[in-house]
């Protein structure tokens, strides 16, 4: 068996953030409320999450005091920021010190893309549920991303970069909903080594079930790992920028990501009352839904609006598909 693919992950962003409390939900089965009791990290924490059995995570969570951060930046430089896949940066929407943050920020570009010029580049705009209610049209954010990309694009001229680079990504997120989820899922979505074979897989089972959509996530997270629909075959990333319409109604742009919200809550009671989550089925007027394990550490949800196909079939078809998947 060749031995899996590992990817450093930098998570960065200074003290309060909200960079454990994410890890620990995603990650550790911590409901948003028990993050309430973590401490400051101090220094760094690492810790290795294996993922599809293909894929090691090597999470770094940096702790952010500022004191911390300045030997990152000095004597801890070489080996914080070399042979990064990811650096995930996350900021606190609510920050009374923007321009003392995009400092930092501007110092860690610097250190990374001079050390991992090929590293991808998240920024997660955190405690959203903060200030949603007062900004419901998300001004402050739009604000915020276009300061963050107005400093990548400063740190790209004077590393006298090409511009072949890959610019920034932002998400707003809060671990309070599915939007920590849609930011994380995107983000591993972009490091599974054979992600096009496994939505080519997608799209083929989907096709034999006569199904609108298929939808793969990955058992302990319940991270999105891939999708497969007419508008769906892409990066979900992608999905942000198009309007998805289903007979006149907008689908919503996160149901998936909702779906793995409420099956991990679900899945944490369960497992409270000695019961495991095993599966769901179920039959509306016009469509059947399944989801369903595939593999030891996936999930497949299957969505089909054609009123000839039955909930067993799908089943069927499901476990025929298991043996060739890993
Ligand atoms: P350091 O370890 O010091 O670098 O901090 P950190 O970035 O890891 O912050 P941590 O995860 O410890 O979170 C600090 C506090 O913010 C905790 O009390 C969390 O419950 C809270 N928090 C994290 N994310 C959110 C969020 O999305 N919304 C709200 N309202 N609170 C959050």
């Amino acid at each position: 068996m060749s031995s899996p693919a590992r990817k450093k992950v930098l998570l960065m962003g200074k003290s309060g953030s909200g960079k454990t409390s994410m890890r620990s939900v995603i990650f550790s089965n911590y409901t948003a409320r028990d993050t309430r009791r973590l401490g400051a990290t101090i220094d760094v924490e690492q810790s290795a999450v294996r993922f599809l059995g293909g894929l090691v995570l090597n999470l770094w969570d940096c702790g952010g005091q500022n004191a911390f951060v300045d030997n990152y930046l000095s004597s801890q430089k070489d080996t914080i920021f070399s042979n990064v896949a990811v650096l995930i940066y996350v900021f606190d929407i609510t920050s009374t010190e923007w321009e003392g943050d995009l400092r930092y920020f501007e110092d860690i570009l610097f250190a990374l893309r001079e050390n991992s010029p090929e590293a991808g580049i998240w920024v997660l705009i955190n405690k959203m549920d903060l200030v949603d209610k007062e900004d419901p049209k998300r001004r402050k954010y739009e604000e915020r991303k276009s300061d963050l990309l107005g400093v990548d694009e400063r740190v790209r001229k004077e590393l006298k970069d090409d511009g072949i680079r890959e610019v920034l990504r932002c998400f707003p997120t809060s671990i309070w909903d599915e939007s920590l989820y849609k930011a994380w899922s995107s983000i591993i979505h972009t490091l599974i080594p054979n992600i096009s074979l496994i939505t080519a897989h997608l799209t083929y089972l989907r096709d034999l079930c006569l199904a609108v959509e298929a939808v793969l996530f990955e058992s302990d997270t319940f991270l999105v790992i891939a999708k497969s629909g007419s508008p769906l075959d892409c990066d979900p990333t992608d999905l942000d920028e198009m309007e998805i319409e289903n007979g006149g109604k907008e689908l919503d742009q996160q149901r998936f990501e909702k779906i793995s919200e409420i099956i991990k809550g679900f899945k944490k009671t369960s497992s409270r009352n000695h019961e495991q989550y095993h599966g769901f089925e179920a039959k509306f007027d016009d469509c059947t839904v399944i989801l369903e394990p595939l593999t030891k550490s996936t999930y497949i949800m299957i969505i089909s609006v054609d009123p000839r196909v039955e909930t067993g079939a799908l089943l069927y078809n499901v476990h025929q598909a298991s043996a060739h998947m890993v």
